[in-house]
C-alpha cells in the first residue's frame, strides 16, 4: 500500500516513530500521495461509500447491541424497547436497518461498475475476488441481522433458509440441525445468530483491508482501461479523491436519511412487526430486497438440491469471471457488443428480482426459469464468445488521451471545436 510517500518526517518525535512504526508514511502513500487515474468519474466513488457505511453499520450495530437481548421470549421486545424507551434507539435502529439497505445498493453499484469497466481482468482478480468474498460475508451478515428482531419474517426467512441445507446428500439433516443448534430454529439459533451478526463485519473490515492493498499493489482501473503511463495520467489521492469522495458520502447520507427519517419501513415487511410464531405460517415468506434474485433462482429449479445449486452457482461463478471474459479490451466503453449485453443482464437481473418477490407459481416460474439461464449464459456463453467475436473500437493511446477525446475516443466537442474568438 505504501511505497508512494515522499514523506521525510520533520520533527524528532516523528522521526522517531517512522524508525520504528512507520505508520504515518505508510497512511500517506495510501491515501494522501497515492497516484490515482486522474479521469475516474463518480461511479469510483462507491467505494469509498462502503467503506463509510461499514464504519456506520459496526457503530450503530455495537449501540443497539447495548439494549437488544438475544432470547426468543424477549428479542422482539427489547427491539420495542429499543424504539420506545432508549434515546434515539428509534433513530439508531432506523439508520442500521436502512443503512444494511443502502449498503446493498452501494454494493451492486460497485459490481455493476466493476463489470462494465472490467475492473476483474488481469491484473485485479484478486481485488475482484476479496470483493465477492466480502460480498458473500456481507449476505450471511445481512441475513442473520434479519433474524434479530424475532418478527415472523425473521423467523420463517430463517427457517427457509437453513431449510435448504437439509438438500445436501447424505449429511444434510445433520448440518441443519448443528446449524440450529436443535431441531428448530429457535434459541440457540438466534443466540448463534447474534454472536456471528457481530463477528462479521470485523471479518468484512479485515478483508476490505486486502480488497484495498490488492488494488493499491495493482492501481486503480479507470473509466478508459488503459494503465497510467505517464505522472500526467495521475493525480495524487489528496485533495483531488478525498474531496470527491467526501462529496459523494454526503449526498449518500443524504439518501440514508431521507429513508431513516421519512419512510423508515418503506424497505422492510410488515409481517416482521409480528412476533415470530412457529404455529403461523405468512402467506408469502420474502427475504429482504437484496436477496430476491438469488431467491429467484432457488426457485426457478423444480428439484430443491438443484436449486441451492443454482443459487449457489450464481455466486460462484463470480469467482472464475477474470477467466471467462476472453476480451483483451477492458472497459466496456470500447466494445459496442459487450456494452449491449451488459445492458440486457443488468435488467435480467432486475426481472429476476422482482420474480423473486411474486409467488413461485404458473408464468412467474417459467419467466424465473428463462432469465437464470440467461443469467448463466452471460457468463459461461455470452462473454467468452465475445471475446472473439466482437471488434472493440481504438484505444486511446493514454488516460490523458481518453480525457481530451471525452473519454468516448471520439473528438470532444471542445476539443475539435473551430475556434470562434
Ligand atoms: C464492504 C464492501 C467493499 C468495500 C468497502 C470496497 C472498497 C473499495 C474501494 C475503496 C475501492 C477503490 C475505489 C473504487 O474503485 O470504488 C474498491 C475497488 C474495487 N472493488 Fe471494492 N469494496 C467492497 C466490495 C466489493 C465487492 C463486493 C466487489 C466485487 C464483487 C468489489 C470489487 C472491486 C474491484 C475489482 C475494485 C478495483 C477496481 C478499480 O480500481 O476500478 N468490491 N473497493
Amino acid at each position: 500500500m505504501a511505497g508512494h510517500s515522499n514523506y521525510v518526517p520533520q520533527s524528532a518525535a516523528a522521526k522517531w516513530l517512522e524508525s520504528r512504526l512507520p505508520v504515518i508514511s505508510l497512511v500517506r502513500g495510501s491515501f494522501v500521495d497515492f497516484p490515482t487515474p486522474k479521469n475516474l468519474n463518480y461511479w469510483w466513488t462507491f467505494g469509498g461509500i462502503l467503506f463509510f457505511v461499514l464504519i456506520a453499520q459496526i457503530m450503530t450495530g455495537i449501540v443497539l447491541a447495548m439494549h437488544y437481548t438475544p432470547a426468543t421470549t424477549m428479542a422482539f421486545d427489547s427491539v420495542e424497547h429499543i424504539m420506545r424507551d432508549v434515546n434515539f434507539g428509534w433513530m439508531l435502529r432506523y439508520l442500521h436497518s436502512n443503512g444494511a439497505s443502502m449498503f446493498f445498493v452501494a454494493v451492486y453499484i460497485h459490481i455493476f461498475r466493476g463489470l462494465y469497466y472490467g475492473s476483474y481482468k488481469a491484473p485485479r482478480e484478486i481485488s475482484w475476488i476479496l470483493g465477492v468474498i466480502i460480498f458473500l460475508i456481507m449476505m450471511g451478515t445481512a441475513f442473520m441481522g434479519y433474524v434479530l428482531p424475532w418478527g415472523q419474517m425473521s423467523f420463517w426467512g430463517a427457517t427457509v433458509i437453513t431449510n435448504l441445507f437439509s438438500a445436501i446428500p447424505l449429511v444434510g439433516e445433520e448440518i441443519r440441525t448443528w446449524l440450529w443448534g436443535g431441531f428448530a430454529v429457535d434459541n440457540p439459533t438466534l443466540n448463534r445468530f447474534f454472536s456471528l451478526h457481530y463477528l462479521l463485519p470485523f471479518m468484512i473490515f479485515g478483508v476490505v483491508i486486502l480488497h484495498v492493498w490488492a488494488f493499491h499493489t495493482t492501481g486503480n482501473n479507470n473509466p478508459s482501461g488503459v494503465q497510467p503511463k505517464t505522472k500526467q495520467d495521475t493525480v495524487p489521492f489528496h485533495p483531488y479523491y478525498t474531496m470527491k469522495d467526501l462529496f459523494a458520502i454526503i449526498v449518500f447520507l443524504i439518501v440514508l436519511c431521507w429513508f431513516a427519517f421519512y419512510v423508515p419501513n418503506y424497505m422492510g415487511h410488515p409481517d416482521n412487526y409480528i412476533e415470530a410464531n412457529p404455529l403461523v405460517t405468512p402467506a408469502h415468506i420474502v427475504p429482504e430486497w437484496y436477496f430476491l434474485p438469488f431467491y429467484a433462482i432457488l426457485r426457478a429449479v423444480p428439484d430443491k438440491l438443484g436449486g441451492v445449486a443454482a443459487m449457489f452457482g450464481a455466486i460462484a461463478v463470480l469467482f472464475v469471471l477474470p477467466w471467462l471474459d476472453t476480451s483483451k479490451v477492458r472497459s466496456g466503453t470500447y466494445r459496442p457488443l459487450f456494452k449491449q449485453f451488459f445492458w440486457i443482464f443488468a435488467a435480467n437481473a432486475v426481472a429476476l428480482g422482482y420474480l423473486g418477490a411474486m409467488p413461485a407459481e404458473g408464468w412467474y416460474v417459467i419467466f424465473s426459469r428463462i432469465f437464470t439461464v440467461y443469467y448463466f449464459a452471460h457468463f459461461l456463453v455470452i462473454l467468452p464468445m465475445l471475446g472473439f467475436l466482437e471488434k472493440p473500437r481504438p484505444l486511446p493511446a493514454s488516460i490523458t488521451d481518453a480525457v481530451l477525446k471525452g473519454g468516448s475516443g471520439k473528438p470532444a466537442a471542445a476539443a475539435s471545436a473551430p475556434d470562434t474568438k
